[in-house]
């Protein structure tokens, strides 16, 4: 017996040497000092043995049981040592390396600019509304005195849900809207997506922005819409802008302008970018006609007002030397990233 309890403890240790990780660890533990192990069914036969011999062979076991436990422990300790340096090795970190920049985005060239303009009409005291897209065709054009035999609605091609609802073409029913709500005075501007059943080229898309303007009160002039839009252009465009206004027809303005700008690039010698004309139109704008007000239970004996809207695509695609429109919708980073 003695001797099958060294040859216990000489496989125990011959095993341990060879283990290389946890799992063959505990099952030698197992093997040899569990319930079912070798060591313990050596104990169990104790028994046969003579009164002399048994507390002998018992400390024998105890000693050997001490033995490989503390071997076990040994051979684990090392075990971690060893994997500890193995990961160090592995997961080597170089704190000198360059960090990984985050990636931030920024504002879309059309809000960057959608911003802008906000601000100026902010800082002169207007407010910032919003009507619906899909919109009434009352709304879109009969209170703004387009009635349906009117030419004038040839011109923007309509996309209609039926007879009675369409997606807005123009930001101007917010104008109509904002007087059936709120009495004057009234300041107000109304960015938003308009569609238009264009086909997509370089300077047209079914889709684009408008930013309309409203200011309704009681002796508001002509006067005022120009004081109010020149401000507006050289706080865009810088103070030494030029603007002119050219007589125009809207069916719910009367009289009816466009603003020009001096071209920028030329001062209005007539470059490619100004098309020859050395000014650039910026926006549609005129004195409320008194029809609309009425429509909007505003009486034009007491009020008067001026309007005007603009497309924000274009003043966006002049102030960053943009020539194709798509650029805007496609999302492509590299495009989007250099604003
Ligand atoms: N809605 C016009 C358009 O889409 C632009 C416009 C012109 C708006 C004159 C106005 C205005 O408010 O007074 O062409």
């Amino acid at each position: 017996m003695k001797e099958a309890l060294n040859n216990i403890l000489a496989t125990a240790k011959a095993e341990l040497s060879q283990v290389a990780e946890a799992k063959a660890l505990d099952e030698i533990r197992v093997k040899y000092l569990g319930k079912k192990g070798e060591l313990t069914a050596i104990l169990k036969q104790m028994g046969s043995l003579s009164a002399e011999e048994r507390p002998v062979i018992g400390q024998l076991a105890n000693e050997i049981r001490a033995h490989i436990e503390d071997s076990i422990a040994f051979t684990g300790a090392q075990l971690r040592e060893k994997l500890l340096a193995r990961r160090l090795e592995e997961e080597k970190l170089d704190v000198t390396l360059p960090g990984q920049k985050s990636l931030i985005g920024h504002q879309h060239p059309l809000n960057i600019v959608l911003d802008e303009i906000k601000e100026i009409f902010l800082g002169m005291g207007f407010d910032v509304v919003h009507g619906p897209e899909v919109e009434l065709d009352y709304y879109n054009f009969e209170a703004l005195n387009l009635p349906k035999d009117h030419p004038a609605r040839d011109v923007q091609d309509t996309f209609y849900i039926n007879d009675t609802v369409l997606l807005r073409t123009q930001t101007s029913p917010v104008q109509v809207r904002t007087m059936e709500q709120q009495k004057p005075p009234i300041r107000i501007i109304a960015p938003g997506r308009v569609y238009r059943s264009d086909e997509v080229d370089a300077t047209h898309s079914p889709m684009f922005h408008q930013i309309e303007g409203l200011v309704v009160d009681k002796g508001v002039t002509m006067a005022d819409l120009k004081g109010t839009l020149e401000v507006f252009v050289k706080r865009l465009y810088g103070e030494d802008s030029q603007v002119r206004f050219r007589p125009h027809h809207f069916p719910f303005t009367e009289p009816s302008a466009e603003l020009d700008v001096m071209c920028f690039h030329c001062h209005g010698e007539g470059c490619r970018l100004c098309k020859g004309e050395g000014w650039i139109e910026i926006l549609g704008c005129g004195m409320v006609h008194p029809k609309v007000l009425q429509n909007c239970g505003i009486d034009p004996e007491i009020y008067s007002g001026f309007a005007f809207g603009m497309g924000l695509e274009r003043i966006v695609m002049r102030r960053y030397n943009i020539d194709d429109l798509r650029l805007l919708y496609d999302n492509d980073i590299r495009f989007l990233e250099q604003f």
